[in-house]
């Protein structure tokens, strides 16, 4: 039997991912290349749903898409690809939009949160309509499976609607997909402020990990990060969440059980943990940095394993959208 499908994207929005991208997504990306037929996606078309700079996008696209392939996705394996070099995800999500009532797309919490910080009129109609390219993505690629965070559940809601609205009135057509929610994207938080959750739009540079930050910074972040009165190492969401936040990444860096972590540091304070912490922060990042920069030094090269995975994701893409056209009613060209 054929291998279920999944895909999955994320937007060229910073110079680096950050540790709670790497736990919560690119990691388990790698892994899943194993077991499905596997699409990731550098959503660039997204990106440009809030300003940006040209020159910075495009460099933001390279720079995302060596870190997927230096933190382990293998061309053989599963297919990496930037949206933009697909154009049927932009023709899909025309005609989702035209299936998406106003008062339905009003209704998704991250457009009112990312609205809200823009300030109420200057958010682009994009921005609007982003869960709607969103399930275009996803749709386009008959996805089985999407591996995304939690916070992605409502637009996984408005993917499942809009593929079963589409089947219902033109024909069955889409294969709904189901989420496969990654449960560590919720648990890593900032280092400065244990409550928020680490994110490059909200998080102080002091707050986040990023994947190609050189070892110096890394240590002194990890090192400086709030940890709580007491002296005991001892995961308690409650008391010690900025503890538990730590305990929680050297537990998913290493493998070693939370239990097993606190039986190690008991009655050592919390001088010997942290630093414990940051080698093992430095030594999943370094091999990836190193990769990513060998992988930015040939942009040809880059360029070419892109062009390849556009090459695959952009035949079934066209085949999905043979499909939409004639069901749509759209006239063929002759
Ligand atoms: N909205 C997703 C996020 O912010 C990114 C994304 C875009 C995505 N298209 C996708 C995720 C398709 C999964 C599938 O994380």
């Amino acid at each position: 039997m054929a291998r279920p499908r999944v895909l999955s994207g994320i937007q060229p929005t910073a110079d680096s991912f950050h540790l709670g991208n790497y736990l919560g997504a690119l990691r388990q990306w790698v892994t899943m290349q194993e077991t499905y037929d596997a699409f990731y996606c550098v959503v660039d078309l997204h990106a440009i749903t809030v300003p940006h700079d040209p020159a910075e996008l495009r460099r933001r696209s390279r720079v995302a898409a060596a870190q997927l392939f230096a933190a382990g996705l293998d061309p053989d394996r599963c297919t990496v690809f930037v949206q933009s070099h697909v154009p049927e995800h932009a023709e899909l999500a025309w005609v989702l939009n035209c299936l998406t009532g106003m008062g339905e797309a009003a209704r998704m919490t991250q457009f009112k949160d990312k609205s809200a910080k823009q300030g109420e009129n200057a958010a682009s109609v994009g921005l609007f309509t982003y869960p709607i390219l969103q399930a275009a993505d996803i749709l386009l690629y008959q996805a089985d499976r999407v591996p995304v965070g939690a916070d992605q559940k409502q637009h996984l809601e408005l993917t499942r609607d809009l593929g079963q609205r589409f089947n219902h009135r033109f024909g069955e057509t889409f294969t709904l997909p189901q989420p496969h929610i990654l449960k560590e994207v919720e648990k890593i938080t900032d280092l400065q402020d244990p409550s928020a959750k680490m994110s490059k739009s909200s998080s102080s540079p002091q707050g986040i990990l990023d994947v190609l930050e050189a070892p110096g910074p890394l240590r002194k972040k990890v090192m400086r990060a709030v940890t709580d009165t007491g002296t005991e190492v001892r995961a308690d969401d409650e008391n010690k969440p900025g503890v538990t936040n730590l305990l929680r990444i050297q537990s998913a860096l290493t493998g070693t059980p939370i239990p097993e972590l606190e039986a190690r540091y008991a009655g050592q304070g919390y001088g010997t943990f942290k630093k414990d912490v940051a080698e093992a922060v430095v030594e999943a990042f370094t091999p990836i940095r190193e990769r990513t920069e060998k992988l930015l030094a040939n942009e040809t090269e880059l360029d070419r394993m892109l062009a390849v995975g556009a090459g695959r994701a952009g035949e079934v893409a066209r085949r999905t959208m043979a499909m939409v056209r004639d069901r749509v009613g759209f006239l063929p060209r002759a």
